[in-house]
């Protein structure tokens, strides 16, 4: 039994990597599998909340229930979210923002239209990077922000990182996964960074860890 902790609430959500364009046929991504991403929304929507995924390539099936909008970049996510944040009338308002998305810092400025081809003097083609903007410290800049839950993948020092990307972020609710090895996995071991410290999530498969985020979040929303 799943109480109805976020009946009523509505929660929009990233999840999964990114995918940035070289050409038409090559890119730049990550090993985010999407799996935390989805088990949240899931998580959510059993919860009794209204759920929005805006999510990048992944090989998920859409969780029952939720609406999903399938993106590719970092530029589309960030849009897509943007537009979600602020199409709204104020009786209809996101009341919960969270970032999963293991979203490309960089995108490739001088992608190319066409197939990039061998030179024949056997030169590489030149990548130039820009930065991607940052959704999650968008999002929590607005002047009447939703409630913002932001992730963090660090190898080290998460006690020490976690508080600080919290504080950079400015968001109430920071979740530290521990170890990059939670890429493409069914478990997880998480941190849960707020303003009164840190709360250890043992390790446990990735959907039981989301009803416990889920519950953590409405506890803190007062819900
Ligand atoms: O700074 P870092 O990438 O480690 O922060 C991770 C958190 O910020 C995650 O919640 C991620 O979804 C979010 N993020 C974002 N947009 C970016 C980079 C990260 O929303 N461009």
């Amino acid at each position: 039994f799943q109480p109805k902790l976020l009946k009523g609430k509505r929660v929009l959500l990233t999840a999964g990597p990114t995918f940035e364009p070289i050409d038409p046929v090559r890119g730049i991504t990550n090993l985010s599998s999407g799996k935390m991403g989805y088990a949240v929304a899931r998580a959510a929507y059993e919860a009794g909340a209204e759920v929005t995924l805006v999510s990048g390539p992944t090989a998920l099936a859409t969780p029952y229930g939720v609406r999903r909008i399938s993106v590719q970049t970092a530029q589309q996510m960030h849009d897509i979210v943007m537009a979600q944040l602020t199409a709204q009338s104020a009786s209809s308002a996101t009341d919960i923002f969270v970032a999963v998305a293991a979203v490309a810092d960089w995108r490739v400025a001088n992608a190319s239209t066409q197939k990039l081809k061998k030179n024949a003097d056997g030169s590489a083609p030149e990548l130039v990077f820009e930065q991607n903007p940052d959704i999650l410290a968008t999002v929590a800049a607005l002047p009447k922000p939703p409630y913002c839950v932001g992730f963090a993948a660090e190898s080290e020092k998460l006690l020490q990182y976690g508080e600080a990307k919290r504080a950079r972020k400015n968001v109430p609710l920071l979740v530290g996964n521990i170890g990059h090895d939670t890429f493409g996995k069914d478990d997880n071991q998480l941190v849960l960074f707020d303003a009164n410290g840190h709360t250890d999530l043992p390790r446990a498969g990735k959907q039981q860890l989301a009803r416990q985020l889920i519950a953590a979040i409405a506890a803190r929303l007062g819900a």
